[in-house]
């Protein structure tokens, strides 16, 4: 169990306000890799998040295997040509084009990649997983790091082979693929429509 002392110190002075504003999905990543203490650092800000009844209904994984993420690529490819067989809505047509092609990469060329797991099936799980891996997000922004959601790798992380080779148990459920890694370069903001308020009384 974690205490609230934090075993892991963050390394950052960047306020809340500025990583929300800095975080970017990073797609361009250099070669360092992302060490343990700074994975257990962004495990410790996912992890507190807020649960609905303070279940905690999360795990993780941390796969930084090149090997295994470029055979995870490529199943991810491979389920999404199966899928592009039937019809489907525009935005997943455009996606499965990308993923059309032999030699891309959905990691994006990230050395680490951190899936968040619900633990079993509940409301809220998938909400409570959302917000940790958001948390993540941020606390890797806070500290210089990139990351993307790979919301592409959920199928194939939650097909059986790929939960046995990774030693999941059956219960648990990806949710949350992340890739972390240290940027390369800058990306450039993505403009957000305002807030529509419907009601205000
Ligand atoms: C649920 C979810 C799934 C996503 N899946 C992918 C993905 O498979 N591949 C990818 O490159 N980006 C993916 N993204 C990243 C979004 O494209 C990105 O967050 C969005 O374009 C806004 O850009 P920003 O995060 O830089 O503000 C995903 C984001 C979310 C929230």
């Amino acid at each position: 169990m974690i205490t609230p002392s934090h075993a892991v110190k963050p390394e950052s002075s960047m306020s809340v306000m500025d990583a929300i504003h800095h975080r970017r999905a990073v797609r361009h990543y250099g070669s360092q890799p992302v060490d343990a203490d700074t994975i257990r650092a962004l495990l410790d800000a996912a992890v507190h998040a807020p649960t609905a009844v303070h279940e905690e209904p999360w795990a993780f994984a941390v796969i930084q295997d090149r090997n295994l993420l470029d055979r995870l690529s490529d199943s991810v490819k491979e389920m999404a040509q199966h899928e592009a067989q039937r019809p489907q809505p525009a935005q997943e047509t455009q996606l499965a084009r990308l993923l059309g092609h032999s030699d891309f990469d959905v990691f994006h060329g990230a050395g680490t990649l951190i899936v968040l797991y619900g633990r079993f099936p509940g409301p809220f799980v998938v909400a409570d997983c959302w917000l940790a891996a958001e948390n993540l997000m941020l606390a890797a922004c806070a500290r210089g790091l990139g990351t993307c959601v790979i919301g592409s790798s959920v199928p194939a992380l939650n097909a059986p082979s790929w939960k046995a080779e990774l030693k999941i148990p059956t219960p648990m459920t990806a949710v949350a693929p992340i890739i972390v890694g240290v940027p390369a370069g800058e990306t450039p903001p993505v403009s957000r429509k305002p807030p529509e308020i419907v009601s205000w009384k």
